[in-house]
């Protein structure tokens, strides 16, 4: 306290440490196996990493980056969103580099709410929108998706929407639950944004970890090329989460707009690694599938095991995040679950109940991540299963 207020403001009052920061020092403090953060525990293609090494060793990158990012980088995230998708973008207006999706959704948010304006996203959200909506004094308007299935509730969406509505902020694939939305859902939700004039921001950070249906950018949708900000990032598909570069592709006033609150947060960043993920993102469609097949696996064989150790399984069709249910253990509380779990059997793993502002939704859910070695999978498998029910 100072002056008898807070030292931490209003706004953030109700954010503490992220269960991720919690939840990786409980792991390393008992020595258990983390399934709790998304980090992958190898790194990426090979040549990936050195033309990271090369970039550095040819002094490229190593001073201020172009605000809105290298070209070579602008240019190839274009490209990708072309063979991907059939997008067209500019790569000099259209695209923007950022550090990581994070800071991505925080300047899109910031650029694009009043204080006021409302904000409407499907629970269990990744932990930095609510902060980040906070933080642009949006209020944020949640909407529930439930087990099993996690569909998002498309009338409850209808109905949530109101004249402060601005902005819905969508991902899909949707960390935690590994719901994938389809081209009906999208293409109703792409309806409702147009009737209603309202922005989208989607967050596609998992784009290639599909393992049912296929990921359909919203912005591809009629309607929907000048109203979404599309963000992605290269930590999840190629395994360098550490690098954090993350960019944004919409019209070019979107763009500006975000990248006038991104040039005072961080103005640029990861300097050499934007060569590295420009070459990345040109690795052949072998890379891409190949991944995939192997976190598709990965999936399995951690999904076996957590059916076999007792839990409820709610598969996934993208990311690479379980959710499961402890309700088969005679256990409720998520949280308790996961504080106790690292003693109990040396593995850690994430409450949803943090994700949703309803506690009551996600009270008994448990995340696991699958981004692991396949020895490392069975060993945690292995020691859940000695949790017995
Ligand atoms: C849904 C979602 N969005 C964004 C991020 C953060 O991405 P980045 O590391 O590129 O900032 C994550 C990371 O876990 C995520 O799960």
């Amino acid at each position: 306290m100072t002056q008898g207020r807070p030292l931490l403001n209003r706004r953030l009052a109700e954010f503490g440490t992220t269960i991720f920061a919690e939840m990786s020092a409980l792991a390393v403090r008992t020595g258990s196996i983390n399934l709790g953060q998304g980090f992958p525990d190898t790194d990426g293609p090979e040549e990936i990493r050195e033309a990271a090494v090369r970039a550095l060793r040819d002094g490229h990158g190593n001073q201020y980056p172009p605000g809105p990012g290298i070209p070579e980088l602008r240019t190839a995230i274009a490209d990708h969103q072309q063979r991907r998708y059939g997008l067209a973008h500019d790569p000099d207006t259209e695209v923007l580099v950022t550090a990581g999706a994070t800071e991505a959704i925080a300047a899109s948010l910031l650029a694009l709410l009043e204080p006021g304006d409302e904000v409407i996203a499907f629970e269990p959200f990744y932990d930095s929108y609510a902060a980040c909506i906070a933080m642009a004094g949006g209020r944020r308007v949640p909407l529930t998706l439930r087990a099993p299935d996690f569909r998002p509730d498309l009338d409850a969406l209808r109905d949530a929407i109101t004249p402060r509505t601005r902005l819905l902020l969508l991902n899909s694939p949707h960390n935690p639950t590994g719901m994938v939305l389809t081209r009906e859902e999208l293409t109703t939700i792409a309806e409702l944004a147009v009737e209603h004039d309202l922005l989208v921001v989607t967050d596609e950070v998992y784009e290639h970890l599909v393992f049912e249906g296929e990921h359909i950018p919203l912005i591809s949708l009629p309607g929907m090329r000048d109203r979404t900000v599309s963000i992605s990032s290269a930590g999840k598909t190629f395994s360098y989460t550490g690098w954090k570069v993350g960019w944004v592709t919409a019209s070019a006033p979107l763009v500006a707009a975000v990248r006038t609150a991104k040039q005072y947060l961080t103005y640029v960043s990861a300097g050499p690694f934007q060569y590295a993920v420009a070459e990345a993102l040109r690795l052949p469609d072998s890379y891409f599938d190949g991944f995939r097949a192997d976190l598709r696996h990965k999936r399995d064989l951690l999904g076996e095991g957590l059916r076999a150790a007792g839990f409820d399984v709610y598969q996934p069709q993208g990311t690479y995040f379980i959710t499961t249910d402890i309700t088969p253990f005679g256990e409720k509380d998520a949280y308790a679950f996961c504080r106790a779990l690292p003693e109990r059997c040396g593995v850690v793993a994430v409450p949803n109940s943090v994700f949703y502002d309803d506690p009551d939704a996600g009270r008994s859910q448990v995340r696991f991540t699958f981004c692991k070695k396949e020895d490392v999978l069975r060993e945690a498998a292995g020691r859940l299963g000695r949790l017995a029910p």
